[in-house]
């Protein structure tokens, strides 16, 4: 079935909550006036507990929030959604990354076919290879044991499988993962410096297999293995992963060491695919397993929760009071463990390519807001960098903050100053600093009264800051897993309540056009190409 049409302004719950934007929400006093506050506004699932008592919510404006997605027909297009309908109708595709984590006794049909039988085939590849490369079954050209691998791919078809290796670093087992994705020669050449190519294994993922950036450091790269080994060795060493077979083989591939991507999974949800080959590779298929299972967890929590205990559903709605009533323009993602330095960047692709739109599902331009700018770094380096705008600036900043109550190093000391943050952080964005506090403070430290007063507006905290807590037992495989699809569905529940599409990118499609381009205009000894003046101007300085 395809998804409605309806706009979300036409619903009541869209007013009421119009209304109920124009009131004040103090957390302070929403805490001292409900004492269940936190038992109401968290959900504990498992290993994972969300508390999202300090967001500037109360009970109605969160019962209006759960009637406009019900009324925006959540519960159907959640259906459409896992059965593989064809809700990316702008490109006539299902969007089934679900499909790729969906254990036993599940079934998807992408027009009357059932893609489960084929999921679980390129499955035990991705597991025979990773493990043969791991063995040492499988070796390089020269017979020698793979030491490195690199993932040659930008996009979805880079920034998934980056974050998750980056992420489970911890697991990592004897093959050092490396990944090439700008078009940036500097960035080739800078990986390529520390390779050998007697022990690399060489990943070229591109779902179109015609992205001109990983085309271009794919035909780098071969060029440099060349320069070692003869072509007849590409087949040894070099391994793609594709929905074009016919380009994949062109460019010199062998047959076998093809592995399949499919058109009803979007790259920018597709490193549960072969896509993340990578990450099998590189942390053993039993890790890589795990990831899927972590996946399925929250796909089946996703599917089968009250809406008022869904932890996407939640997290999706929140995003949507603070964006469209509370006019916040940002979130943020703070995870407070280093390994996640990359999950801003990977969220980033996911929820801005997916709902950065402003056409309706009729084809109308939207006069509301949808996707938000979304962007983080770790805690406790980002406290030293941007908390300052949080806790002091004009901007409304909802963040989520991401923890773990084991490390996985063991380090105790560490683990409790970071966590001390963590907690400490959420609560000062939510209490601040009063002018009174601040006063007996400089009190205390001697300071006179009139450098007291001088001082005072700068010290205080206003406080009233938003943001969710996700607090997990341990960063593994599997509750990351969970974490990755949390956010994909909440950006599945956005786009459906916005009424726009979310598995298209056709903003992306135009600038791959437009440098194709300028790039004859680079390369021929004049302009040709029809250019605005300034464009033309830098064109003329650039080849000058
Ligand atoms: O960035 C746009 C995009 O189309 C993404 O959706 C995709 O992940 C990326 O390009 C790479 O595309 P491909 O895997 O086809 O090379």
């Amino acid at each position: 079935m395809p998804l409605h049409t309806k706009s979300p302004l036409d619903s009541k719950h869209w007013k009421a909550l119009e209304t109920l934007s124009k009131k004040d929400y103090d957390l302070k006093s929403l805490f001292s006036s409900n004492s269940h506050r936190f038992k109401d506004l968290s959900i504990h699932s498992d290993d994972f507990l969300v508390d999202y008592s300090k967001n500037l919510i109360d009970i109605e404006v969160l019962d209006h929030l759960l009637n406009l997605a019900k009324e925006a027909g959540l519960d159907e297009a959640i259906n459409s959604y896992f059965e593989g309908d064809l809700i990316n109708q702008t490109e006539g595709r299902a969007v089934l990354h679900t499909a790729l984590r969906a254990s036993k006794n599940n079934s998807a049909q992408v027009d009357g076919k059932d893609v489960f039988g084929d999921v679980q085939e390129v499955l035990s590849k991705i597991k025979e290879f990773a493990d043969q490369v791991n063995s040492g079954e499988r070796v390089s050209f020269s017979g020698d044991r793979f030491t490195d691998v690199v993932n040659i791919g930008i996009g979805g078809s880079d920034l998934g499988p980056q974050m998750i290796v980056d992420a489970l670093a911890y697991y990592q087992k004897d093959i050092k993962p490396h990944f090439i994705s700008n078009v940036d020669g500097d960035h080739v050449m800078e990986t390529l410096k520390v390779l050998n190519p007697k022990t690399t294994l060489f990943l070229i993922v591109s779902k179109s297999f015609t992205t001109q950036e990983t085309l271009t450091n794919a035909n780098t790269v071969r060029d440099w293995f060349l320069k070692s080994a003869s072509q007849e060795d590409v087949k040894h060493n070099f391994v793609a992963v594709s929905t074009n077979i016919k380009a994949v083989e062109n460019f010199g591939i062998d047959k076998d060491n093809i592995f399949p991507m499919y058109d009803w999974v979007g790259g920018r949800f597709s490193l549960w695919s072969a896509a993340g080959l990578s990450i099998a590779v590189s942390l053993g298929s039993k890790h890589f397993q795990e990831l899927l299972e972590g996946a399925e967890e929250m796909d089946l929590h996703f599917k089968t929760t009250d809406f008022k205990t869904n932890i996407p559903v939640i997290l999706a709605l929140l995003g949507i009071w603070y964006n469209n009533f509370l006019k916040a323009e940002s979130e943020a993602v703070i995870p407070y463990t280093q390994y996640l330095q990359k999950l801003a960047p990977y969220l980033q692709q996911a929820s801005m390519e997916s709902n950065g739109k402003s056409v309706d599902r009729t084809g109308q331009k939207t006069t509301y807001q949808t996707g938000t700018l979304v962007w983080g770094e770790p805690g406790t380096n980002s406290q030293h960098a941007f908390f300052q705008l949080i806790h002091q600036g004009t901007k409304l900043i909802p963040s989520d903050f991401i923890g773990y109550k084991i490390p996985l190093h063991g380090n105790k000391e560490h683990h409790d100053i970071l966590m001390a943050n963590y907690f400490a952080q959420t609560e000062a964005l939510m209490i601040g600093k009063s002018k009174e506090e601040v006063t007996k403070e400089l009190q205390d430290q001697g300071m006179k009264e009139n450098d007291i007063q001088k001082l005072l507006p700068f010290k205080v905290f206003e406080g009233n800051k938003p943001t969710t807590s996700i607090l997990m037992d341990k960063l593994t495989p599997k509750s990351l897993g969970k974490l990755v699809a949390m956010y994909e569905h909440k950006i599945f529940v956005q786009g459906v309540v916005w009424n726009i599409f979310s598995y298209d990118q056709w903003g992306v499609e135009l600038g791959k056009q437009l440098a194709k381009n300028t790039l004859k205009d680079i390369q021929s000894s004049t302009i040709e190409g029809s250019h605005d003046a300034s464009t033309n101007a830098l064109l003329k300085h650039f080849k000058a």
